[in-house]
């Protein structure tokens, strides 16, 4: 029943089952969460959304420092900002600026042209390859066939993020190697890329038997998966592998901050979604813990420019808001899941225990 999940984890020198600490930008996945999971036969990722090309190198660096183990690294693949629409960057950054004053920064103004947005892109796919870096996953979109090609010329194994059946289709059809299928349930931003997929909503438990079927690739199942039942329910489902991105973010070697990981411990003693689903904070669809800033723009109705813009009008509002552990206003990304979260382990005894969960529920099947 199994047969292509151990297929998996043999082919990527995994231990069986082959569990994914997920990338997740903003800090989270530090070089020493990306080596101890290499380290303890997991598949560590080390996300470079909004590293500069000079932070790349480091942490790459760092984490080659702590293992010799392969890891993997994830790029945001950059939209265009052709849909620059002025008047909703007016009501965003006006709604912003209320917040800013609250965290004591001075109000920005408009800007005229979206033309100070950059990306470093093509610097950082050099930056892999220079690197030997083997296994690259991408969300947000497909990169160019150019980008491929490159990649796929030094050998590497390329994993590319859907929401919908349609955009694994076409990222198996440009050349990818694996393909996340990533649930409504998961934490972070939804990794997909066509408009219509991101409104979805599919569970991964609708959607990941669905990839399975449309597409000959491993499919990598992503969304809610916190412990070992979890992990056996999407192999069942036909998953090659599992990747998990809120179980990680409160071991002791993950990069959220102090604040962060109190507020996902007190999100255990709730009985009801404490998560929501908003772009109030990038423009892009993400899930996260409520916060009042979310609600508030969300509850004015207002246009949000989309992403990146709103991402890089509100990027020193969250640095503050983190800074200063300002829950109301910090981005908090996490899944559905986060009221199952292990608080204080390593990522090594995280590991240990999902796996034994596993051990446990195979010994009951028999
Ligand atoms: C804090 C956080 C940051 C994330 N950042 C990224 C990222 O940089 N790149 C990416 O492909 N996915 C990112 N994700 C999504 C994860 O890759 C994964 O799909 C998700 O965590 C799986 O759902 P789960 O959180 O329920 O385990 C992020 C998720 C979280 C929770």
């Amino acid at each position: 029943m199994f047969n292509q999940s151990l297929t998996f984890a043999n082919s990527m020198a995994l231990q069986w089952p082959a569990i994914i600490q997920a990338p997740m930008a903003g800090g989270i996945t530090t070089p020493a969460l990306v080596a101890a999971v290499a380290e303890n036969g997991g598949l560590g990722s080390f996300a470079t959304g909004s590293l500069t090309s000079d932070a790349l190198i480091k942490g790459i660096a760092d984490i080659q420092s702590l293992t010799a183990k392969p890891f993997s690294a994830n790029i945001f693949v950059p939209s265009s900002n052709k849909d620059y629409d002025s008047s909703a960057v007016e009501a965003y950054v006006k709604a912003i600026n209320r917040f800013r004053r609250e965290l004591g920064l001075e109000a920005i103004k408009v800007p005229e042209s979206p033309q100070f947005f950059k990306d470093n892109f093509q610097e950082i796919i050099d930056i892999l390859i220079d690197k030997n870096i083997k296994i690259v996953s991408f969300a947000f979109g497909i990169p160019s066939s150019d980008s491929i090609e490159k990649l796929k010329s030094k050998g590497t194994y390329l994993v590319g993020t859907a929401n919908s059946v349609e955009e694994a289709k076409m990222l198996e059809e440009s050349g990818f190697d694996a393909i996340v299928a990533q649930g409504y349930e998961a934490g972070g931003h939804r990794g997909g890329f066509l408009t219509s997929s991101a409104y979805s909503a599919m569970s991964m438990f609708t959607l990941l038997p669905q990839v399975v079927e449309a597409v000959k690739c491993p499919v990598i199942a992503a969304g809610g998966i916190m412990e070992g039942k979890g992990v056996i329910a999407a192999l069942t489902l036909g998953a090659s592998a599992v990747q998990l991105g809120t179980a990680f973010l409160a071991v002791k070697e993950s990069g959220a901050s102090k604040t962060y990981k109190e507020e996902l411990e007190k999100a255990k003693t709730k009985d009801c979604d404490v998560t929501m689903v908003t772009r109030a904070y990038t423009g892009k669809l993400a899930r996260g813990l409520r916060t009042k800033f979310a609600e508030q723009i969300e509850a004015e109705g207002i246009e949000i420019p989309h992403y990146p813009i709103a991402h890089y009008l509100s990027t020193d509002l969250r640095k503050q808001a983190a800074a200063l552990g300002y829950r109301d206003v910090m981005a908090m990304w996490c899944g559905q899941g986060v009221q199952q979260i292990r608080s204080g382990l390593s990522a090594s005894a995280l590991l240990e225990e999902i796996r034994n969960e596993v051990k446990c529920i195979l010994h009951e099947l028999k």
